[in-house]
């Protein structure tokens, strides 16, 4: 799967020309890099300063995120925070919650952060909240179920936003059940009454929802 979608050297540019993410945060890139499996799950600075960018602008207290991996999203999410925010984070691999637990100890936003194991459709089932702003980025075959659930669990005015919904550029020769749903997932949000969203193109695509007061 390509990380990029647009010309290289511009992805490059964009880069470069974007706030650097803090220094415990390229510490997290490094070692997910040498320690862990798929190194390339994590989302990078441009997503990264876009959720920290949309949380710092929105001030969510109840945030979610589906997908957590080894923390890198989760901690740019939390940084955007109010210090009595609290996101919660669902992930199913116990090796990258320990990892992502190690830096989020280490962070001045990680008392914000609750991790709970287990797969994301029951986590959330399981809450009882109404959520300010919410990350989804796992299992792709689920992304209709978490839209639509994380939708009626939204706040008016609160955000949903949908990584990876250029799909590597699939969504538009979809030949997979998977690339089935990241179409009609966006086609969805794209007719839905209850929402505006602006759908960027930034690395592999990111949704930005919000749910209409
Ligand atoms: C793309 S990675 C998340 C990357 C992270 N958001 C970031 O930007 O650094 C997707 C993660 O979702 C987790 N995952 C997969 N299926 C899941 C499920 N059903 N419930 C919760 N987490 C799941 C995987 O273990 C993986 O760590």
């Amino acid at each position: 799967m390509p990380d990029f979608l647009v010309d290289e050297a511009i992805e490059d540019y964009a880069f470069i020309h974007t706030s650097a993410e803090p220094e415990l945060l390229q510490e997290l890139i490094d070692q997910t890099n040498l320690n862990m499996g798929w190194p390339q799950k994590l989302s990078g600075r441009l997503v990264g300063r876009s959720l920290k960018m949309l949380a710092a602008l929105t001030q969510p207290k109840v945030a979610l995120e589906i997908g957590m991996f080894t923390g890198y999203s989760a901690l740019s999410i939390a940084e955007g925070m109010p210090d009595d925010g609290r996101l919660i984070c669902c992930e199913t691999n116990p090796r990258a919650i320990d990892f992502a637990k190690g830096f989020f100890d280490r962070s001045e936003h990680g008392h914000k952060i609750e991790v709970i194991f287990g797969r994301a459709l029951d986590t959330i089932e399981s809450l009882n909240l109404e959520l300010d702003f919410t990350f989804i980025d796992a299992d792709k075959r689920n992304y209709l179920n978490y839209y639509e659930r994380v939708k009626e669990m939204t706040r008016p005015g609160g955000l949903i936003i949908l990584d990876n919904v250029l799909w590597s550029g699939k969504i538009l020769q979809p030949e997979s059940e998977i690339d089935d749903i990241l179409v009609e997932t966006n086609r969805r949000i794209a007719q839905d009454p209850d929402v505006e969203n602006v759908f960027f193109t930034v690395r592999d695509g990111l949704n930005v929802v919000r749910k209409l007061p």
